[in-house]
This record gives C-alpha cells, sequence and structure tokens, in this order.
C-alpha cells in the first residue's frame, strides 16, 4: 500500500555522529502546563510547547471542554482559562489519540465537574490499562465506566472529596490525575509515593500559585485553591535528548551538545546508566524556569562497556529504556546490557519488551526476554526492514541502531515519531553529515 511506503524511513549507517542541537519542547510538561492554564483564571501563554501529536491532542480535547486555545504566530500557545471547575460539557467524545498521559491526566480534571465526559483514544491506546485511575477517582466520587478498565472512559463527574491514595505501581501519570481532581475537591487529597516518579504536576503547581507540599513520599494538596494564568517557557524534552546521548555513545568519535534541554532530576537517570555504558556527559544547569531546570549536555563517546539498568533506576527512566536499548545493540561485539524490574515496559504505547526485542533481534542482536524486562548481547548489526508497532521510542531506538548496521535499514511505521518528537528523522540526518 501506498500509505505504507509513504510510513517508513531508510536509514543509512552513519560513520560520523556530530553537532549541536536543541531538541523539542517536554511531553510531561507541555501537557500539564496546558491543563493548569485551562484551569487557571486569566490567559496563559507557553512558549516551546509540543507540537508533537500527544501534546496537540491534549489542547483538541481541552477544546472540547470549552477552552480557547491558539497558536500565535511566534510559535506560543495561549491558553484562555476557565477558572477552577468551569470547564463545560464536551459535546462529542473527546480523542486522546495515542496518548496516555492526555487521557490519565484529563480523568482527574473532567471527574470533578458534575457532567459526563467520553474519553476514548486510538487502537494503542485502547489496550492500555485504566484501573489505576478509574479505582482512586471513584474513591473520591465519580462514577466511571470502561471497557474492562480499558479506553473509552465514560465519566460522570461530581463533587468531589479528598483522599489518602497509594497505587501499586510507581506512576506520575497516576499520581497527577489523583492531585489534579484532589485540588478541585473538599478537603486534604494525599499521594503516597514509595518510590519518587517525575514531579512535573507538583512544581507546575507551584507555579500557577497553587501550594502543595511533599515531605517523606506523601504529597499533599488543598482542594479549592485557585490558579493564576502563568507567561511559561517549556524546556526541550529530556526523554528525547536521551535518543541522541544513546547515539554519541554508542558512535566512535562522536561528541553532540544539547541546548535547552529540561533537568529535573526525577527525569535524568539515563545519564549515570550512560556514563556507566561509557559515555562521557557533561550536563550544566544554566537556568530554572518556573521552577524546572534546565540547561546543556554534552555528550561524547567514550570506553563502551556493558551495562545493567537495576529495579530501583526504573522508574526515573522508564521511557529511555528503549534509547537505552538501542545503545545496547550498538556496543561492541558481545557486551551485554541487562534491565529487569521494569514490567510496566508492557503496558506502554506498545509492548515495549517484547517489540523492542523483536525489532532488535531482526536487526542482529540476541535478545532473551523476561517478563519484567529482558537481557541482550551485542552482535554486528544488519540492515533490513524492522518494524516499530506504532510506537514513537521505538522507532526512534531502531533508527539509532540503524546508524551502526552494515547496510540500510527500513523503519516502518516511521511517522510515530511526531507523537513526541516532530523533525527526528531531519535532526538525526544533520547529526550524520
Ligand atoms: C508520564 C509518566 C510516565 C511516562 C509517560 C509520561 C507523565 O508514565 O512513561 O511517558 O507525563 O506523567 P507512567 O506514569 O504510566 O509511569
Amino acid at each position: 500500500m501506498g500509505h505504507a511506503a509513504a510510513d517508513a524511513a531508510r536509514v543509512e549507517p552513519a560513520a560520523r555522529i556530530s553537532g549541536r542541537l536543541r531538541v523539542p519542547g517536554d511531553k510531561s510538561i507541555s501537557h500539564r502546563y496546558a491543563m493548569l492554564a485551562a484551569m487557571a483564571d486569566g490567559v496563559s501563554t507557553i512558549e516551546g510547547y509540543l507540537t508533537g501529536a500527544d501534546c496537540l491532542a491534549t489542547l483538541d480535547c481541552l477544546r472540547g471542554l470549552g477552552v480557547t486555545i491558539h497558536h500565535t504566530p511566534g510559535g506560543a500557545v495561549t491558553v484562555h482559562g476557565r477558572g477552577l471547575g468551569g470547564l463545560t460539557a464536551p459535546d462529542r467524545p473527546l480523542d486522546a489519540a495515542n496518548s496516555g498521559t492526555s487521557m490519565r491526566l484529563l480523568s482527574g480534571i473532567v471527574a470533578a465537574h458534575a457532567f459526563r465526559t467520553v474519553l476514548g483514544g486510538d487502537a494503542s491506546l485502547s489496550r492500555r490499562p485504566m484501573r489505576r485511575v478509574i479505582t482512586p477517582l471513584t474513591l473520591m466520587g465519580a462514577r466511571i465506566s470502561s471497557q474492562d478498565g480499558r479506553p473509552p472512559l465514560t465519566i460522570d463527574g461530581a463533587r468531589l472529596h479528598g483522599i489518602t491514595f497509594q497505587g501499586e505501581v510507581p506512576s506520575a501519570q497516576v499520581k497527577s490525575a489523583v492531585l489534579l481532581a484532589g485540588l478541585q475537591a473538599e478537603g486534604e487529597t494525599v499521594v503516597i509515593e514509595p518510590v519518587g516518579t517525575r514531579d512535573h504536576t507538583e512544581r507546575a503547581f507551584h507555579a500557577f500559585g497553587v501550594e502543595v507540599t511533599t515531605s517523606d513520599g506523601h504529597i499533599s494538596v488543598a482542594g479549592g485553591q485557585r490558579l493564576r494564568a502563568q507567561n511559561l517557557t517549556v524546556p526541550g524534552d529530556v526523554s528525547s535528548a536521551a535518543f541522541w546521548i544513546a547515539l554519541a555513545a554508542g558512535t566512535p568519535g562522536a561528541e553532540i551538545e544539547i541546548d535547552g534541554v529540561g533537568l529535573n532530576p526525577s527525569r535524568t537517570a539515563m545519564f549515570d546508566v550512560a556514563r556507566r555504558a561509557g559515555a562521557r556527559i557533561d550536563v550544566s544547569a544554566t537556568n530554572v524556569g518556573a521552577g524546572e531546570p534546565a540547561g546543556r549536555i554534552r555528550v561524547a563517546y567514550g570506553t563502551p562497556a556493558s551495562f545493567e539498568i537495576r529495579p530501583e533506576e526504573v522508574p526515573g527512566l522508564i521511557d529511555e529504556i528503549p534509547a537505552l536499548a538501542a545503545l545496547g545493540a550498538m556496543l561492541p561485539d558481545g557486551a551485554e546490557m541487562r534491565v529487569s524490574g521494569a514490567a510496566e515496559l508492557r503496558v506502554k504505547e506498545s509492548d515495549r519488551i517484547s517489540c523492542l526485542a523483536a525489532g532488535l533481534r531482526a536487526m542482529g542482536a540476541a535478545i532473551d526476554e523476561f517478563p519484567d524486562g529482558f537481557r541482550l548481547r551485542a552482535r554486528p548489526l544488519t540492515g533490513g526492514a524492522v518494524d516499530a508497532a506504532g510506537d514513537h521510542r521505538l522507532a526512534m531506538a531502531f533508527a539509532l541502531a540503524a546508524t551502526r548496521a552494515s547496510a540500510p535499514t527500513t523503519v516502518l511505521g516511521a511517522s510515530s515519531v511526531n507523537v513526541s518528537y516532530p523533525g527526528f528523522f531531519e535532526t538525526l540526518e544533520s547529526l550524520t553529515r
């Protein structure tokens, strides 16, 4: 089919990787700024908003809830806040497309509005588990029906009351859904996190004037606090930068510099792993905008080595495992990479354990799959065709590995990179010149 052919990228082996670049805005932070701006009093301006499909889906859903949103000619997004509790009933089902963050966080927001919202998504999102948000939001007073715990969700919002909640898996999306509902609930809401996850929601609350406290893994917010509109800038996405870090770490002689990238400590665990894999990484924070640190990362090829990702590291780098797997596959023949304690990978945009294994195996790596991880042994990579399984991070991971193959590689489903990284293939090309 012509469509399938158009949705493939051919990646050539690359002898050198070098350059200086910026990455598009952070996906997690973009979603949160748009959602909080929609709930705020006044008009917010967001610079650097990610125009990837996921974050555009959030804007579309917010429009469906009565929020006026514009893209300015200068590339900013303006959001006309409707005030706390001020969203209006959608007259159509909202489409979160491929975006788990949109669906889970918006569930927390609409659960506190006394109308019905139907939230659906694409085939991948429709397979993903939603009980993790249905359970706490139901405890708070919403009524939610689903297809056996999966989308679409039909949410009948209500006046909510605060709860104290501890989820079964570490998840920033679940924490955020509960905190967003808690902000609109009566009384105090506390989320208990035995293992910390990305804290962008807490930082964004502060930026919009909401008091939230974190102490000893307990994150607390009092309901009824109003948000004030803000002018904010989204830093570059460190999860996108991770692909270039992995590429430089796996390419002899490589040297790259990435400017303006987010350096929130809850997101940078992959730097340590890449260092253990032999990369030379130098990080310097240059500014803190709205409580989110950002700066420059320099990465150079060093002394490649086998590496392991430990279970306790997984929540801090869950989205970077595809990039790190690509690095594993690019290591010298016989070197190994292992990851365990990462069963959550199976319920991401694809089953990232079996789809990563299938793809990298097709390219020549040896991989043993486990329920909660995998062990990869680097072997000479061959070109060929590899399927990204509709998953943006797999498309990018396979493209990295393809630069080290002995022949060109066709990455099928390459357009999925637009979910989080429009322009990925153009930047890859520019780094190989
Ligand atoms: C995200 C949290 C993580 C991550 C996802 C974005 C967020 O998901 O994988 O890409 O923005 O809160 P979980 O909360 O399901 O771990």
